[in-house]
Order: C-alpha cells, then structure tokens, then sequence
C-alpha cells in the first residue's frame, strides 16, 4: 500500500551554476525529445521534476490550447522555471510537498519524468513512480527517459517492473545514447485502470 511521504531537495549554488552551463549545451536535445513526444495542443501535461525548466518551456510552446503542469521538490528550481516560463499561458506551478499529492486533480493526460528517479535516494524512487502514475487518467500516456549507468543510473528492468505494478501498461521500451548524458532508457506508457476495482 503506497502511503504519502515527505521529500524535499534544494540544489547547491555549485550544481545551479552547472545546469546553467549545462542545460544550455543540452537544448538540442531537449528539443528532440520533446519533438518526438506525441503530444496534442490541448493535451493536460505534467512535467515531473521540471528542474531549470528548460524541457518545460519547449513542452508549453506545444500546449496553445491544453495546460501544462510544472513540479518540483525544490523551491529554489521551481522558482527558476516559473520566471523562465513567464511568457506562456496555463502554467501551473506545483512545490512538492509529499510524493503522494495529486496534480492537475490527478487526471491528466501526458506526464513527462526526464533524468529525474535516479537523483531520488533509492527508498523514495518507487513511491515517486506511483505518483507519477496516479496523477494519469485512465487512458493517459506516461514518458520517462533515465539514466541506466551502474554509478548514476537506475536499472531499466526494475523501472520496467515498478511502472507495471504502478498501473502503466508498457507500450515501448528503447535505449539510447547522448553526449554529456551517456546511456538512458526510454519508457513508454498507459495508465489502465481495472474496470473491476
Ligand atoms: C537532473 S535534474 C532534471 C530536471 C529536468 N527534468 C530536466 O531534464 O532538465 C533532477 C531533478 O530531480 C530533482 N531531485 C530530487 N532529488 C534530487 C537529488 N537528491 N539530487 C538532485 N536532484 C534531485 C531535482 O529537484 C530536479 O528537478
């Protein structure tokens, strides 16, 4: 039984001047990703974890009739990413309090986890995941990219199996490459809800 737990996370002044750096070297692929995700302009979206928010603000440029949904369990990153996506509208800002709070009433359609379960201590990532999960619709559609190195990874069967116990049918499982990000895996999924339960 998955019960609500507090976790919170602020970066150190170190690691903000690096994901400046960084995240400005990424853009591109930032900008493939969120290419390639099937995501309609009115679609209800979550961005898990939004960081810098960099990912978020390509993510709102597709949304000129739905919404999007920033989250974080730091203050400090998402204040970042509220200035940084100033200019859009139907943005909606959300400071983690525990990893159970339902987002956007818990029924939205696309939610996005980039880089993000493997930063969590390990006795929290599966409860991030069911939050992840309870936050979908019936029928709404889950991506998650992930880092799979031994040292700063998680493992992708595992992230397989924790998604298929939180509810999310896996529709697509692929591995990849890129530079400064190493080895990921992309996971693919839908929420289905037993009829019965
Ligand atoms: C690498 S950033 C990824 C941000 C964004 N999703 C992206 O792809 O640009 C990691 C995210 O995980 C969160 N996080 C949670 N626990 C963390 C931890 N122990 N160390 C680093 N980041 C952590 C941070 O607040 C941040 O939003």
């Amino acid at each position: 039984m998955f019960r609500e737990s507090r976790y919170t996370y602020e970066p150190t002044k170190a690691e903000l001047r690096q994901y400046n750096v960084v995240s400005f070297l990424l853009l591109p692929h930032y900008r493939k990703y969120v290419r390639n995700l099937p995501i309609k302009e009115t679609d209800h979206v979550l961005d898990y974890c939004t960081g810098p928010g960099i990912l978020a603000r390509e993510l709102a440029k597709r949304l000129s009739k739905g919404s999007l949904h920033v989250a974080d369990v730091s203050e400090t990153w998402l204040r970042i990413t509220v200035k940084r996506l100033a200019g859009y509208d139907r943005v909606y800002s959300h400071r983690l309090e525990t990893l159970g709070e339902l987002i956007g009433g818990g029924g939205l359609d696309k939610v996005i986890c980039h880089f993000v379960l493997h930063e969590f201590p390990r006795r929290y990532q599966k409860r991030a995941v069911h939050q992840l999960a309870n936050n979908l619709r019936n029928g709404g559609e889950l991506f998650i990219r992930e880092p799979v190195s031994e040292h700063h990874g998680v493992g992708a069967d595992w992230l397989t199996q924790v998604l298929t116990d939180s509810g999310i049918e896996i529709r697509s499982r692929k591995e990849g490459r890129a530079t400064l990000l190493g080895a990921y895996v992309d996971l693919w999924g839908v929420k289905c809800e037993d009829e019965n339960e």
